[in-house]
């Protein structure tokens, strides 16, 4: 059984997931409206991987007795200012979540839940792998700078990861 603490936590980080799943769906329509075919590609299924990274954590918090709340939907940004700008917030947040994580897996210590505690070590490898792609893709927008063919054969690069990443999320299902 959950603590209330504990409880409470998860669905905090349930709300984030879920806020997170909005915000990168907001920045997949405005690629798409910028002829960005694959960056938003691989935002749209970028989403769908926290939407499920929510859906997960709604799931585990009921099977432990507790009740995994869907959160309210607020409205993220419209527009963006360029690609780069985009992944360098994509980078921040998933930096933001897995300090959120770490929380989360301190306090399974402290409560001595062990059970909470294995359940959040996906979260810790999926954090790991999340982050040092964002990286690497703002590392790869640095380098193309303002160069248009550059960002052309970039959005191809994206479209290809897109499918990768798609396949990758089948199988963690
Ligand atoms: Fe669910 Fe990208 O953190």
């Amino acid at each position: 059984m959950l603590s209330t603490k504990l409880s409470a936590a998860l669905n905090k980080q349930i709300q984030f997931e879920g806020s997170s799943s909005q915000y990168y769906l907001a920045m997949a329509s405005w690629a798409e409206t910028q002829g960005l075919n694959g960056v938003s590609a691989f935002l749209y299924t970028h989403a769908d991987e926290e939407r499920m990274h929510m859906l997960k954590l709604i799931k585990f918090v009921n099977e432990r007795g507790g009740h995994g709340i869907v959160p309210t939907l607020t409205q993220p940004p419209v527009t963006f200012k360029s690609v780069k700008s985009v992944f360098e917030e994509v980078l921040k947040h998933e930096m933001k979540v897995t300090a959120e994580i770490n929380n989360l897996v301190e306090i399974t210590l402290k409560e001595k839940d062990y059970t909470t505690h294995n359940f959040l070590q996906w979260y810790v490898s999926e954090q790991l792998e999340e982050e040092a792609l964002a990286r690497k893709i703002v590392d790869k927008l640095k380098l193309i700078g303002d160069d248009k063919g550059g960002l052309y054969f970039f959005d191809r690069d994206m479209e290809v990861m897109a499918q990768g990443e798609s396949k990758a999320e089948e199988k963690t299902k």
